[in-house]
């Protein structure tokens, strides 16, 4: 498939989601957000993708943003239908893909950038890795999902600080505020991202999918987390992942799962 603004590449069982628009620090456009929902709803549907990295290009940036460019003179209604679309389309998507997303932060996540990476499962970043959320310095706030993750992955007041004074934390402080797992320096990420992602694939993609899902209801208050765990670990018994995984294990073997 083409892309204008990402470029994707397949691996064995990783697919590399990059956001290709250097020039603008990799900020995300409507288009740019259109393509990203298409080549994850395809990788998600392409069995052999176990696990998926995204990154921006350049050294510079991992996304500087939502392109301030497109929405400097929407109204109230233009506002809303752009948070609304653009969490529709991308940032829950990305949340509830079966398939595990990791984001490989290069660079500066700012506002969409940091939001994106947040909709992903977790982060790595490196080391001159640059992440806030700025937008109340431009009057709006948050709109694609950022006052709601930002403190569940921090803390109340660590978000409520990052999002008042509108700045920039390092990959250290990221680190320590648990915002990423790991930083490593920035020509090791991807190297790092992919070997997380190969120990990924190497287990049940069908649990995996079923435990994404139970983690993330832990999170929706309409949702009782417990209840949904247990019909999804009963649901795993009916699998053909959990008779290999069983089997094998039993058998002394490595398990060679069907896949997704
Ligand atoms: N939307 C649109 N364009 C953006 C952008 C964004 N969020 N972030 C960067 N760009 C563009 C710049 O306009 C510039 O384009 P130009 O060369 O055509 O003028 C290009 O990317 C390079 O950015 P520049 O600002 O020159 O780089 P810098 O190194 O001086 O500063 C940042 C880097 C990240 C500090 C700065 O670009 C910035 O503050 N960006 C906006 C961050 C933001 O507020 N994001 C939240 C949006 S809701």
């Amino acid at each position: 498939m083409n892309y204008k603004n990402i470029l994707v590449e397949i691996e064995s069982t990783i697919a590399i989601i990059t956001i290709n628009r250097p020039n603008k620090l990799n900020a995300l456009n409507r288009d740019t957000i259109k393509e990203l929902h298409r080549a994850f709803s395809k990788l998600e549907k392409n069995r052999k993708v176990l696990a998926i990295i995204i990154t921006g290009s350049g050294e510079k940036a991992f996304v500087a943003g939502a392109d301030i460019s497109e929405f400097a003179n929407f109204s109230v209604k233009e506002g809303k239908k752009l948070a609304a679309k653009g969490q529709d389309l991308l940032f829950d998507y990305i949340e509830n893909l079966g398939t595990p997303v990791i984001a490989a932060v290069n660079g500066f996540a700012l506002g969409g950038g940091l939001e994106l990476a947040m909709a992903c499962h977790f982060r790595v970043a490196s080391d001159n890795a640059k992440m806030g959320l700025p937008e109340v310095s431009l009057g709006v706030i948050p709109g694609y999902g950022g006052t709601q993750r930002l403190p569940l992955l921090v803390g109340k007041g660590r978000a409520m600080e990052m999002i008042m004074t509108a700045g920039m934390i390092n990959a250290e402080q990221a680190l320590g505020y648990g915002l990423v797992n790991h930083v490593v320096p920035q020509d090791e990420l991807l190297q790092l991202c992919e070997k997380i992602a190969c120990k990924i694939s190497n287990n049940s993609p069908v649990a995996i999918s079923y435990a994404i899902k139970a983690v993330n209801d832990c999170f929706n208050n309409s949702i009782n987390g417990y209840a949904s765990e247990i019909d999804a670990f009963g649901k795993c018994f009916g699998t053909d992942d959990f008779k290999e995984g069983t089997t094998a294990f039993l058998e002394k073997r490595k398990a060679h799962f069907p896949g997704k």
